[in-house]
């Protein structure tokens, strides 16, 4: 119950701090997306890897939410996720790429 106090005041001090949809795009990454961005699984670019981000990340952002929206090589479509919003998938996305340029 304490930490789960502690976790909601945190969350209110990210929404605070950086923006909703930041803080909605972090939660949904790690929730959805970092099963395989962070170990890279299946050729998935990591997290933070400035070299695999930097190509994909050119693209520009409309181009990154269509593959995540519609699936790309091994990424099913939305990751899997399929009951998430198209907004949430867009925030993730702004989120891996905020912290892998
Ligand atoms: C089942 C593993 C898996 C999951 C879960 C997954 N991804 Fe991916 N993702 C991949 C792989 C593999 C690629 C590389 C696809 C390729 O280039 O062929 C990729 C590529 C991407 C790219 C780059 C696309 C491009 O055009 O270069 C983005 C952005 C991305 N993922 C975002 C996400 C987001 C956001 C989520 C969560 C909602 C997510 N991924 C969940 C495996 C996954």
């Amino acid at each position: 119950m304490k930490k789960l106090t502690i976790a909601t005041m945190c969350a209110g001090l990210m929404l605070a701090t950086s923006g909703a949809a930041f803080a909605d795009g972090a939660a949904t990454y790690k929730e959805a997306c970092a099963a395989c961005h962070v170990a890279g699984v299946a050729g998935a670019p990591k997290l933070g890897d400035k070299a695999a981000w930097g190509p994909r990340i050119e693209q520009g952002n409309d181009a990154l939410y269509a593959a995540v929206l519609n699936g790309k090589g091994a990424m099913p479509p939305k990751g899997g996720r399929t009951d998430l919003s198209d907004d949430a998938i867009k925030a993730a996305v702004d989120y891996m790429v905020a912290q892998s340029k």
